[in-house]
C-alpha cells in the first residue's frame, strides 16, 4: 500500500491516540522493560521430597540459594537476569493463626526472610507465588478463604506478610475461583501490595484462565492496570512443541498484544526451557529470539549447574538481550510467513529505539519452521516486510514521542529516499549492507532462525 500526503482519518488517529496509554499501565515503578531471571516450576514443579540424594533439586531454601550463587557464578547476573522466583509448593499446607508460612522442613521458619536477605546482599530479588483462589494450583492455600468472594480474603495480610519478607516480585495464580468472577476479585490484591509500600511486581495469571476456558475476554484494560506480567496462554512445557504452540496462539493475538503491551505492562508467554532436556540448540536459539522479538519477561526455568555451554551462550547473549530490553518494548510482529519446499518461512519485525530520520532501526528474525532438509535460503523484499510493520513502527514512534507519518511516508517512497541499510547479525559474526528494493537472502537452519538488526544508512 502505498501512503499519500499523510491526513490522518479520525479512526486513524484515534487508533494512535488509544496505543499510548501510558497512564493506565500498572505504576508501581517497575517492569519498565522486561523482568529476566528464573523461576522454579518447568524445572523442579512441587518436587517436595528433599530426602537424601534429592536435597539439590527439591522445593526449598537450598534450591533457591543454589540458583542465586549460579546466578552470579556464571554470569548470568552481570547480564541482566536478576530474579529468583518461587513457584508452588513452598507454604506449609495449612495458615497459622491466618498467616502464610514456609514450610518449616524445607525452607526453616523464617526461611523466606533470610532467602530475600541473602538474595538482597547478592544483589539479586526476590519473587514469591500464590494464587487468587482458595488453593494454589498445586493445593497450598490461596489468598481466597472462601469461593468467589472478597469477604475473608487473605489480599491484605499476605500482602503485609511478602512485605515484612522482603519478597520484591509475586505470582498470582488463577486456579480454584470461578474463572468469571476472577476479574471483580483478583484486582485487590494488587491494591493491597501496593499499600505495603514495597515495590513489588506483580505477575497474573487469571487473565489466562479467563481468556483460555471460558467464552469471556479478558479485560485487558484492567489486567494492564493490575499486571506487570500477564500469562495468556498454557503452562510451557520442556518441548519444541510446546514452544511452538505457544507461538501460534501468540501470533493469532498479536495484533492485541502489541496494543497493549509494553513499559509496565507485558504479556508473558511464560518460562524459558532452554537447557533443559528437549530442545536442540537451534530450537533453544528460536526461543531466545523470539522472546526477545517479543519483549518477553525471560526467565528461565532449568539447571543452571548442569547447563551446556552451548545452553548458557545463548541464554547470555548479550546482542538479543539488548533487543528484548530496548526501551521501546515493541512487540515484535509476524509480518509475513510463506511455504517453502519442506516447511515454512516466517519473518517478525520489531522495530527498536535508535532512530534514523524519524525511522526507527529494525530487528528482523527469519524463522525457518521445518523438520526436514539442509539450512534454507530464506529470501523475502526488505521494502515488503518493513511496511508490512508499520503498525509497530507507530507504537514505537509513539513511545519515541515522535509521529510515524514521516517514517512510513519514507518507506513507501522512491528508491533513492533511504540509500539502504548496513546490517548485522546479532548471533553469528556477519554484517553487511542492503538496500530498499532488495531480497534479504538468509540461510536458517532447519527449526532454527536468524536475528539481524538494521540500521539506515546515514
Ligand atoms: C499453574 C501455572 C504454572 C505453575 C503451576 C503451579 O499451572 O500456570 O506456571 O505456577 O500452576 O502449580
Amino acid at each position: 500500500m502505498k501512503l499519500g500526503p499523510i491526513l490522518l482519518s479520525p479512526i486513524v488517529a484515534l487508533s494512535i491516540l488509544a496505543l499510548s496509554r501510558p497512564s493506565n499501565s500498572l505504576e508501581n515503578g517497575l517492569a519498565k522493560t522486561p523482568p529476566m531471571g528464573w523461576i522454579s516450576w518447568e524445572r523442579f514443579t512441587c518436587d517436595i521430597d528433599c530426602s537424601p540424594g534429592n536435597q539439590n533439586d527439591c522445593i526449598s531454601k537450598q534450591l533457591y540459594t543454589r540458583i542465586a550463587d549460579s546466578l552470579i557464578s556464571k554470569g548470568f547476573r552481570e547480564v541482566g537476569y536478576e530474579y529468583v522466583n518461587i513457584d508452588d509448593c513452598w507454604s506449609s499446607k495449612s495458615r497459622v493463626e491466618g498467616r502464610l508460612e514456609p514450610d518449616s522442613e524445607r525452607f526453616g521458619e523464617n526461611g523466606i526472610k533470610e532467602l530475600a536477605d541473602e538474595l538482597h546482599r547478592k544483589k539479586l530479588k526476590l519473587g514469591i507465588y500464590g494464587d487468587c483462589g482458595v488453593e494454589t494450583c498445586a493445593h497450598y492455600p490461596g489468598q481466597l478463604a472462601s469461593n468467589s468472594s472478597l469477604d475473608g480474603n487473605y489480599f491484605d495480610v499476605d500482602a503485609q506478610t511478602f512485605a515484612a519478607w522482603g519478597v520484591d516480585s509475586f505470582k498470582f495464580d488463577g486456579c480454584n475461583i470461578d474463572f468469571v468472577q476472577a476479574e471483580q476479585i483478583c484486582p485487590a490484591m494488587t491494591e493491597a501490595l501496593k499499600k505495603t509500600e514495597r515495590p513489588i511486581l506483580v505477575t497474573c495469571e487469571w487473565p489466562f484462565y479467563l481468556l483460555r476456558y471460558t467464552e469471556t475476554k479478558p479485560n485487558f484494560e484492567v489486567a494492564r492496570k493490575s499486571c506487570n506480567l500477564w500469562r495468556y496462554f498454557d503452562d510451557i512445557f520442556d518441548s519444541w512443541q510446546s514452544v511452538m504452540s505457544v507461538l501460534d496462539f501468540t501470533i493469532k493475538m498479536q495484533d492485541t498484544i502489541l496494543q497493549y503491551h509494553g513499559p509496565g505492562s507485558w504479556f508473558d508467554p511464560d518460562q524459558l526451557v532452554i537447557g533443559n532436556f528437549a530442545l536442540s540448540r537451534d530450537q533453544a536459539l528460536t526461543q531466545m529470539a523470539l522472546w526477545s522479538v517479543w519483549s518477553a519477561p525471560l526467565f528461565m526455568s532449568n539447571d543452571l549447574d548442569k547447563l551446556h555451554d552451548d545452553y548458557a551462550k545463548i541464554l547470555k547473549n548479550k546482542k538479543l538481550i539488548q533487543v528484548n530490553q530496548d526501551e521501546l518494548g515493541v512487540f515484535g510482529l509476524m509480518v509475513a510467513e510463506r511455504s517453502e519446499q519442506n516447511g515454512k518461512s516466517m519473518v517478525f519485525v520489531k522495530p527498536v529505539s535508535e532512530f534514523t530520520n524519524e525511522c526507527p532501526s529494525f530487528v528482523v528474525m527469519y524463522f525457518y519452521r521445518s523438520s526436514l532438509g539442509n539450512d534454507f535460503p530464506v529470501s523475502f523484499g526488505l521494502r515488503e516486510i518493513l511496511t508490512k510493520s508499520s503498525e509497530a513502527i507507530k507504537v514505537a514512534a509513539k513511545r519515541k514521542h515522535t509521529s510515524a507519518d514521516r517514517c512510513l511516508e519514507r518507506l513507501n517512497s522512491n528508491p533513492t529516499v533511504i540509500r539502504g541499510y548496513k546490517w548485522e547479525d546479532l548471533v553469528e559474526d556477519q554484517r553487511g549492507e542492503v538496500n530498499l528494493d532488495e531480497q534479504l537472502k538468509l540461510y536458517v537452519n532447519p527449526s532454527g532462525v536468524r536475528v539481524i538488526k538494521l540500521e539506515e544508512l546515514s
